[in-house]
């Protein structure tokens, strides 16, 4: 598994701890900046971070902001991305379970560190459930996207 994380500057100092966990587990990612403290704009990230996703050069994203917010906000609007918003441990597990989310944002300036590695935890071992109402749910969710989406 390979996966796409991106922050702005409002998760710049979450990244790296995120990084290290990763790199303990011998998760492997790219990482797709930001790389200092300087204000950027998270949908920039956001864009980077989805791309590689749904261009399948990364099996899922995590991104980092203030909130997680603003990145959530910008992930959904990109065809083909299903991104859950958590900050909770619960959530983390059930947007793959349910919604087969393959991308996570959170807020640097709402979850602590001990509490980030819990969420990406359970986002990254839970499979989606692919029980009937649930693949009928995401499917609807692919139908509205060619519906609204170029
Ligand atoms: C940046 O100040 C902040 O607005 C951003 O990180 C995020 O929280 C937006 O949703």
């Amino acid at each position: 598994m390979k996966l796409a994380i991106g922050c702005d500057h409002g998760g710049i100092n979450l990244k790296p701890i995120l990084l290290d966990h990763l790199d303990k587990k011998k998760i492997e990612y790219v990482d797709f900046g930001c790389f200092d403290k300087s204000s950027v704009d998270y949908n920039d990230y956001a864009e980077k971070v989805c791309s590689a996703v749904t261009s399948g050069e990364c099996d899922l994203g995590i991104l980092i902001c203030g909130t997680g917010i603003g990145m959530s906000i910008v992930a959904n609007k990109i065809k083909g991305i299903r991104c859950g918003h958590c900050s909770d441990v619960f959530s983390a597990k059930m947007t793959r379970e349910h919604n087969d989310a393959n991308v996570l944002a959170f807020g640097e300036r709402v979850v602590g560190p001990g509490l980030m590695i819990e969420i990406v935890e359970a986002f990254l071992n839970t499979e989606f459930s692919n029980g009937e109402r649930h693949v009928n749910r995401v499917n609807k969710i692919k139908a509205l996207e060619e519906r609204n989406f170029k």
